[in-house]
């Protein structure tokens, strides 16, 4: 089968095209055949060997998003049948309940192979089953962007009508947050780097917009926003130079979900305000399975769209990460397989 492999050494470089053998489902498993998949700015960096603690082996099928239809089953499976359409989880081994290491070690994309093969031979219990009103596409922008997203604001954030939400930017885990801090019946305030975007997110529902190229320090009108009480809940994406700004505007007693790090990861920034406001700051780390199936239902109830920016063909996966970097995107951008 035909795969793109990070071969034989780190770099964008050794991203290649390669034959594999096609994989068989045994007992528990089942195949998939590839439909599309979705690229998120982690796979910018784990090509180069650079996320987080992660230590996978060579060669490493890159991207953890995808969706395919499921074309054999092994012995013994029960969750899902021939022909069902379905996503792999992010974390292939965190199912439900409390984060720990080895729920949270088994990435697709690295260190396990990822999306980008025509076929997946994975566990029953690694893959959720997909509404059918979204395209392929759409389908395969979920397992890390959305669940991501829908981790921050609905399962640890609970947000609730009326709250007043801000959003970093327009990428793919910006405007999957926007979508679900609507559904929630927030006010939703988005930072975001051009007034063409702003625009868009406006048509999109943000009730605010703020652009913070023009007003690099935005703490102070975004919290003129709320009428100076500040934000219930911050979708913290950019890092070391947003965090300083974000712990201005936040309320007493406010969420920051911490889950990018977009302009840095160092941290010199009064550390005081967590204390005196009583600030909680809450890591994210995509989500586990149960919470990709209870976003999948809001996702059904709402008839969400999924905001899709470029679809590439398979073998110009590396013209799309191109693509990716230069960070002219609105919406998602997909691999048509
Ligand atoms: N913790 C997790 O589980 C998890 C999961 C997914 C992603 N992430 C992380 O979250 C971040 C976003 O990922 P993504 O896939 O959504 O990225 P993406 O789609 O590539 O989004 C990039 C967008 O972020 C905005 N941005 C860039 N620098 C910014 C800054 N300094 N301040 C505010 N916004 C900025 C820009 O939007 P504008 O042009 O509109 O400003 C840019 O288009 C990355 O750091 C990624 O590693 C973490």
């Amino acid at each position: 089968m035909r795969v793109f492999q990070i071969q034989d050494d780190w770099g964008m470089a050794n991203l290649k095209l390669a034959d594999r053998p096609q994989p068989q489902p045994g007992a528990g498993q089942v195949l998939l055949r590839m439909l599309a998949s979705s690229l998120n700015f982690r796979d910018l960096v784990v090509p180069e060997r650079g996320y987080g603690s992660f230590t996978g082996k060579l060669p490493l099928i890159p991207l953890s998003d995808g969706v395919g239809e499921v074309v054999a089953v092994g012995p013994g499976v029960t969750r899902v049948a021939v022909g069902d359409r379905v996503c792999p989880t992010f974390f292939q081994g965190w199912i439900a309940g409390e984060p720990d290491l080895s729920r949270m070690t088994g990435s697709l994309g690295g260190p396990i192979d990822g999306t980008m093969a025509e076929f997946m031979c994975l566990s029953e219990q690694g893959v959720v089953k997909v509404p059918a009103y979204l395209s392929d596409v759409e389908a395969a922008t979920l397992p890390c962007a959305a669940l991501t997203a829908w981790s921050a604001l609905a399962t640890h954030g609970a947000v609730k009508p009326g709250e007043q939400v801000l959003i970093q930017g327009s990428g793919g885990v910006a405007l999957f947050a926007l979508a679900f801090a609507r559904i929630a019946g927030a006010r939703v305030t988005v930072i975001s780097s051009s007034d063409e975007k702003i625009e868009r997110l406006r048509a999109l529902g943000a009730d605010a917009t703020i652009n913070y190229r023009t007003t690099p320090e935005w703490s102070k009108p975004a919290r003129a926003l709320t009428d100076g009480r500040g934000f219930d809940h911050i979708v913290e994406l950019g890092g070391e130079k947003t965090l300083p700004q974000s712990l201005r505007c936040i309320r007493p007693g406010g969420t920051l979900s911490m889950i990018g790090v977009l302009s840095g990861s160092s941290l010199a920034t009064p550390l005081g305000l967590i204390i005196t406001r009583q600030v909680r700051l809450q890591g994210i780390t995509v989500g586990h399975r149960d919470g990709f199936e209870a976003m999948l239902r809001a996702l059904e109830q709402h008839r969400m769209p999924v905001i899709v920016d470029r679809v590439f063909e398979f073998p110009a996966l590396k013209e799309a990460l191109a693509y990716l970097k230069s960070g002219s995107q609105f919406g998602k951008i997909c691999i048509r397989h």
